[in-house]
Parts: C-alpha cells; structure tokens; sequence
C-alpha cells in the first residue's frame, strides 16, 4: 500500500515521512485546534463555515491563524488532488514547537499545521434503517465544549464507555440537562417538533447541527433551539446524532429502552432525506 499524501507547514509529503517534534505544545499540552470535513466527490460540505469555526476556536485559545479561509480552502484543495472521492480531511493547528515545557503562552512561535486525508465512512444502509445504539453518562467535561480543541480526552473517555458495551455514542448529561454526545450534536424530537440544546461553552456548535437547522426551515419542519431536559431526552419520540461524519442518524436504543417506536421515526426520515438531497445539489455544484 502506498502512504497517502499530508500536508504539513506548507508542504505535501507522504504521511510517514512527517516528524513533529515532542515539544509541540500539541504533544505536550494538547495545545491545539482542529476541524474534520467531509467531501463528496471533491466538494467540501461546508467547508468555508469549518474554517470559520476553526477561526473561533483559534480566537478562544488567543492562537494567530496562519492563513485565511480562502488560503485554507486553497491548501485543502491541493491536498484533495491526490484524494478522489469521499473523504474526510482532518486539520489540526497546534501552537507549535518552544524551546522547553512551560504552561504559559510563548510569544512569536510559527503554528504546526497539519492536514490529512482519509476515506470518509458514511453511516451504512443498515445504520441508517434501524438506528443506532447510544448510552447516556455524566458530562464530566471542562467548561469550554465550544472549542474544537485537541484536548479530547474527556471525549474519548465518554466515547470509550459506549464502545466498552458496543453502542454507538455516549450521550451526556450535565446538571440533568442535555448537552451533547462525545462527538456528535443531539436532536430530540416529541409531537412533532424537534429540538436541541442551544449553542453555549457547553457545547462543540456543529456544522451539520447549523445545516440542519437550516434544512428543517427550508423543509418546515418545526424546531426549537431550547435547552433540554433529562426527562425530555428519556422521553423523546425520535433522538438524532448529527456529525460530519455521522451526517444524521436515528438512536433507536437509548440506555437499553427503545426511542420511541423503536424504529426511526417520521422526521428523522423527512431530515434524513433532505440532507441526501442537498449532498447531492453540492456534488452537482462541482461536476458543473
Ligand atoms: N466531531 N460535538 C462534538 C464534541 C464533536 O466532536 C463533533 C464532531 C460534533 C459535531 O460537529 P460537526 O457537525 O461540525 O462535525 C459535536 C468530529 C467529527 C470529530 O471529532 O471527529
């Protein structure tokens, strides 16, 4: 198999030839940034919104970015060259490599840029018909969820108690509201309306929750951005996860008991729908 391509300070190289030093605050610190974005056919889904959002969190973490969205679309079309088809391009910006550990923030360092590709696996048919199976836990999580930020171990330690019994996503509670999942925004759906928790520190504000949001005002579908309960989420006709990746999907088991029907619901196929059809406009905005 050959290596795929990366990108790293500038320069596309093969993935194994890359070496980022143990003093990268990255490394060191989980000092960084980051964003995934999905690719259909060689069209970004929202690929200037991402850099927007990494624009964000570099502010919230008092980062200088190193280029601007366009310069980032451009670097990430380069690297998408060597990458046909579906995929998912991750970037990561650490605040790159001081001269020794030290917590405080070192002054005029160059950021570490890194980007990668790989093949962006999409729910399977079988996911998107029966649902998915998710746990709930305590959010247990820092205060500042808004950030797309490379310290992911509370995430990936929430996400590893669900993988522990084999379910899909670990949906967290904090102070018996809703906030999100280890890696995904979360929807819940009763009588017809859909809602989810606003935007705040508590939560990461995805790119697809934001197209969501908008496909169901376009679709009028009704939905309200309010906070939700413990009760609420348990009793909820449908709950979604939505992620880049994920696009959106049906959880059908929540802690063992069915959601709802047990079977996704009426609007998570009507949600479900719109979303194919608006991958399909954007495939069909760069084949034109
Ligand atoms: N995760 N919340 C958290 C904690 C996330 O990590 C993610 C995405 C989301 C959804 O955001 P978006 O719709 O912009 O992908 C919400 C990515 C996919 C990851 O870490 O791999």
């Amino acid at each position: 198999m050959t290596t795929p391509i990366a990108h790293f300070n500038g320069q596309l190289l093969p993935l194994d030839k890359i070496f980022i030093s143990p003093l990268d605050r990255g490394f060191i610190f989980g000092d960084g940034v980051y964003e995934v974005i999905p690719v259909y056919e060689g069209a970004m889904l929202r690929g200037r919104e991402h850099f927007e959002r990494l624009q964000r969190s570099m502010d919230e973490i008092r980062l200088d970015n190193p280029h601007t969205v366009d310069q980032w679309m451009g670097v990430v079309d380069k690297l998408l060259e060597h990458h046909p088809g579906n995929q998912s391009v991750y970037i990561q910006v650490t605040r790159g490599v001081p001269p020794k550990r030290d917590h405080v923030l070192p002054k005029g360092l160059r950021p570490t840029v890194f980007m990668m590709c790989y093949p962006l696996a999409s729910p399977s048919k079988e996911q998107v018909e029966n649902g998915v199976t998710c746990i709930t836990a305590r959010d247990f999580r820092w205060e500042k969820c808004h950030i797309k930020s490379t310290s992911l171990l509370g995430n990936v330690l929430a996400r590893q108690l669900s993988a522990d019994v084999g379910a899909t996503e670990t949906i967290m509670l904090r102070d018996g509201m809703l906030t999100e999942a280890s890696a995904s925004n979360v929807f819940v759906v009763k009588d017809g309306v859909v809602a989810a928790p606003p935007s705040d520190n508590l939560i990461l504000l995805g790119i697809t929750y934001d197209l969501l949001v908008q496909l169901a005002n376009e679709g009028a579908v009704r939905l309200d951005i309010r906070p939700v309960t413990e009760a609420q989420l348990r009793g909820a006709d449908e709950v979604w996860l939505t992620s880049s990746t994920k696009e959106v999907l049906a959880v059908t088991t929540l802690d063992g008991k069915p959601v709802g029907s047990g079977k996704p619901g009426p609007l998570f196929r009507r949600m479900h729908a719109l979303f194919q059809e608006h991958k399909a406009r954007i495939r069909g905005t760069v084949a034109a």
